[in-house]
């Protein structure tokens, strides 16, 4: 694990950037498997920037979410596959069939799942995965829970996500309990992996990732295990590190 801390979230969001970019310039077919959140918008940002001045080629590329809310069809304003479109697909030119999220009103989850994975299995496995973490330190939707997850599945969420994703959701309006996710399995046949973390509030998560025992009671943790895995930290979110 190639941990790196960056002054800033934007310091830490620029070198995301730059990798995604980097793994594009060197394969312009690359699968790359993208995230929602807060984390990944300055990155996004800035690929956009790049692909508008002309430094950055997205046709070619494949590009396969983490996640999406069980219910949530494709115009919700809280769908990822909504965020995805307006705050990436929207402004680059990603051809609409490279893209590729979970289908939240699938009427067969288990299935939805099934295909999910092997379409991935077909592009020939992600090039690159970027990744955030949870507070409780999951990724994907990949929850604390006694054993680590295999393949892509229907997820209950757990408490702490419901409260911390309550935010994007209007004050009142319902929240869906349950997600299908990207399993840590599939998550880790990804020939690359970049998470960036950004902020005090995943100190203690990222602490448990980087320093603590492999556990899937902290899912991130499995990351340490991954042969070309890079974490990109700010200064907050690498200010319960022992070792810097
Ligand atoms: C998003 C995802 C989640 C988020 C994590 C951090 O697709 O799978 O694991 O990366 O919840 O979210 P933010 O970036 O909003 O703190």
């Amino acid at each position: 694990m190639n941990v790196c801390i960056y002054p800033n979230a934007e310091l830490a969001a620029a070198a995301a950037a730059i990798l995604i970019a980097g793994q594009v310039i060197d394969k312009p077919r690359s699968v790359l498997g993208l995230a929602t959140g807060s984390t990944p918008l300055p990155i996004y940002r800035e690929l956009i920037a790049m692909a508008r001045r002309g430094a950055l080629d997205l046709r070619q590329v494949t590009t396969y979410n983490l996640d999406e809310y069980m219910g949530l069809g494709p115009d919700h304003p809280c769908s990822y596959r909504r965020f995805m479109w307006e705050n990436l697909f929207s402004q680059v030119d990603i051809p609409a069939g490279n893209i590729h999220i979970p289908d939240g009103l699938a009427r067969d989850p288990a299935e939805e799942c099934r295909r999910y994975d092997a379409a991935i299995a077909a592009a020939g496995q992600l090039d690159l995965q970027l990744l955030g973490i949870g507070a409780n330190g999951h990724i994907g939707f990949n929850e604390p829970a006694e054993r680590f997850t295999t393949h892509s599945y229907c997820v209950a969420l757990s408490a702490q996500t419901l409260r911390d994703n309550r935010r994007f959701f209007e004050e009142g309006a319902p929240m869906p309990t349950h997600a299908l996710t990207m399993g840590i399995g599939s998550i880790m046949q990804a020939k690359r992996i970049v998470l960036v973390a950004t902020g005090a509030g995943k100190a203690q998560a990222v602490r448990g990732m980087i320093e603590g025992p492999v556990d899937p009671m902290l899912p991130a943790s499995i990351l340490q295990m991954h042969r070309h895995a890079t974490v990109l930290l700010d200064a907050a979110a690498a200010s319960a590190l022992t070792v810097r």
